[in-house]
């Protein structure tokens, strides 16, 4: 009995040891879901620079469109191209196969990505792309070690390089300003947290609205339970 007890601690040890891995320092997004201009922005930047590789599977534009405060006219003349019907998913038509050829892993669905990662990983990713000659786009990821995704916001942002320490340097040539290009990244993040979980913001005042009836109805409890107890003691 003993000698199971240890061989099972023992075999638990690694799997320990990676789920702890080696964990890369992120930046704080400081995003803000209840700030639906923000998460429209995001949306915006969503539909334009990342929906033609990943996809929203679990997401619909109807849904997105009411959550966010996007009338139906408004919703398909500026957030859909391609023919769609508002109550469909958030999908492309990029062909899983061939993409994996040609990044080497298919771009995957980012539905739940901020879920999986978190908001802050998120944001810091897509801060975190520099030159590197040695990669198929040019590019390399601090955050994500020889990623196969291209620096699609390069446009954007400009491209970043390293010093001999890993550290990035400030990026060169982009349209933006470092603080603008962290702008459009932290209402992308906060949309793709948005999406991870669209009833976020109402189960958390929900939460509140419970326990605060849970601490009225003690105070009444703890008053009625004094009373039927006076004549007792
Ligand atoms: C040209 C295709 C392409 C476009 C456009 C693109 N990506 Fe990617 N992306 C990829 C590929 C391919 C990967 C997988 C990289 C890997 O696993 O090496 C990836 C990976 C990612 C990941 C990490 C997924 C993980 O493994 O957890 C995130 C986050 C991400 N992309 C976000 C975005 C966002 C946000 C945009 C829009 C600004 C975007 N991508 C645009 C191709 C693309």
């Amino acid at each position: 009995m003993m000698k199971k007890l240890i061989i099972a601690i023992f075999a638990l040890v690694p799997l320990l040891v990676s789920a702890a891995g080696p964990k890369l320092p992120v930046d704080a997004a400081n995003n803000d879901l209840a700030d639906k201009e923000s998460l429209k922005r995001g949306f915006k930047t969503y539909i334009n620079y990342c929906l033609g590789c990943h996809q929203l599977q679990y997401q619909r534009y109807n849904r997105t469109f009411a959550d966010l405060g996007i009338s139906e006219e408004e919703g398909k003349a500026e957030y859909m191209y391609t023919g769609e019907k508002v109550g469909d998913h958030i999908t492309n038509t990029m062909p899983a196969k061939e993409a994996a050829a040609w990044f080497g892993t298919a771009p995957p669905d980012l539905t739940l990505e901020a879920r999986l990662r978190s908001p802050d990983w998120i944001y810091t990713y897509l801060r975190s792309f520099y030159i590197d000659e040695s990669r198929p786009f040019g590019v390399n990821n601090t955050l994500f070690k020889d990623v196969g995704m291209p620096h699609v916001l390069q446009d954007l942002q400009g491209v970043s390089t390293i010093d001999e320490n890993g550290k990035l340097l400030p990026a060169q040539g982009g349209t933006l300003t470092a603080e603008e290009y962290d702008e459009v990244v932290r209402d992308l993040t906060n949309f793709l947290e948005y999406v991870g979980e669209p009833n976020k913001l109402e189960r958390k005042s929900l939460g509140y609205k419970v326990l605060i009836f849970i601490f009225i109805f003690f105070v009444i409890s703890y008053f009625l339970k004094k009373e039927y107890w006076r004549d007792v003691h």
